[in-house]
């Protein structure tokens, strides 16, 4: 079951600025545990590229101020004591990433493309329509496919992917041998 306050959106966005590194970090552990070696991206790098967007998939949890003052130091604990008689059980706020999407859009070409450079979904938050639901935001973005094709590279191993690819539309142009490294096919797919 996906959570109530589910929320899909492009970031950076200035309303999440202050959450960027927790952000960061759990997209790019997300690519450790699920990608190759030589598949994992850097995530700050992607975005950085002006042609690339990054879009999320996160609600907002909040968290018991109690669990964090339990991990300080005791130095530490006695300073927010004192300065504060603090309200223990006061909340905070935490963004839970569910899934992201990575995309590159060049617009300005004779054949204007969207490619998708990476897809995942959390591991407890799969078939639940998530990776449909980016695949389909960032479709109507960039105007697949009125004013612009889609296209993607994929490991032929990957059934799941594939599988989903299809349902949005995508079909398969050609085989691409050795794309990911020797042994490990892709197939072109795209959306037009
Ligand atoms: C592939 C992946 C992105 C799918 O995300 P998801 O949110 O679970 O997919 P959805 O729930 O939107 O599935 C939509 C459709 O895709 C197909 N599909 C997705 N996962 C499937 C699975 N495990 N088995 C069979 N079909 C599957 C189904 O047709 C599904 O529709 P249905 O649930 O109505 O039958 C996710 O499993 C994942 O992150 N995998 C690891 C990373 C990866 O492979 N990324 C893609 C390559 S870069």
């Amino acid at each position: 079951m996906l959570p109530e306050n589910l929320q899909i959106t492009v970031f950076p966005t200035k309303s999440l600025i202050k959450y960027q590194e927790s952000i960061i970090h759990q997209i790019e552990t997300m690519e450790r545990k699920t990608f190759p070696k030589n598949e994992i991206m850097t995530i700050k790098e992607e975005i950085a590229k002006k042609t690339n967007t990054l879009l999320i998939a996160y609600y907002v949890s909040t968290e018991n101020e109690k669990q964090n003052f339990e991990n300080k130091s005791n130095k530490e604990k006695k300073k927010e004591i004192s300065e504060a008689k603090n309200d223990l059980s006061k909340k905070h706020k935490v963004i839970k990433i569910l899934g992201y999407l990575i995309y590159s859009h060049i617009s300005l070409s004779i054949s204007p493309v969207t490619r998708i450079l990476k897809l995942c979904i959390h591991p407890l938050s799969r078939r639940n329509g998530l990776g449909r639901m980016l695949l389909e935001c960032t479709i109507k973005k960039t105007s697949v496919p009125q004013k612009c094709r889609a296209e993607l590279y994929v490991d032929t191993e990957r059934l799941n992917a594939i599988k989903l690819y299809q349902k949005v539309g995508f079909k398969i142009k050609n085989k691409v041998k050795d794309y990911y490294e020797t042994g490990r096919d892709a197939w072109l797919m795209e959306l037009s």
